[in-house]
């Protein structure tokens, strides 16, 4: 029986041995390698600039529009990103994409008594409306903020926070 076994199969066991063994090398090098990979594209991931990026400043409204503690919805850059002017409880301005970074469902500004926040009802998420990180919920990522600048008595939107991270 083994020497027909020996027939069918002609491999020897030191070959067959020495091949695992090859074969096992040949693992471990294309597991660093790929290991050396991912830690690049970690490496170049974190070198992406993070900043402000600027669009053509667009009037959103007038001072008097937004008393403390309210907001409205406007469209920034385009006419599909929909975004949120808030006029805080102590009156400073700030601005968010509507766009919930879970599955894209439209944040509100939530306030009252001991809450002000960027509330997603889809899944129960928020964000901070001091720098849109996420406060709960499945948001992988901060809500965008934008740039806003104060003109007179008019807010104007000049671009969007790019790549913060809260
Ligand atoms: S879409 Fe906002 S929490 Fe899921």
């Amino acid at each position: 029986m083994n020497e027909r076994l020996q027939e069918e199969f002609p491999i020897e066991w030191e070959d067959d041995h020495f091949v695992t063994r090859r074969e096992f090398f040949r693992f471990l090098t294309l597991a660093s390698g790929g290991l050396a990979l991912g830690t690049v594209a970690v490496a170049a991931y974190s070198k992406i600039p993070k900043g402000q990026r600027s669009f053509d400043p667009a009037l959103i409204c007038k001072v008097a529009d937004l008393k403390p503690g309210t907001s409205l919805h406007f469209s920034f850059p385009r006419p599909s990103d929909l975004c949120l002017l808030i006029c805080r409880k102590d009156g400073k301005y700030v601005a968010y994409s509507r766009r919930c970074t879970h599955l894209s469902c439209p944040v509100q500004y939530e306030v009252g008594d001991h809450v002000e926040r960027l509330y997603c009802p889809c899944h129960n998420g928020a964000f901070s409306v001091d720098d849109g990180r996420v406060l709960q919920g499945p948001p992988p990522h901060p809500i965008p903020q934008l740039m806003l600048e104060q003109r007179g008595d008019e807010i104007w939107a000049t671009g969007i926070k790019v790549g913060e991270e809260a």
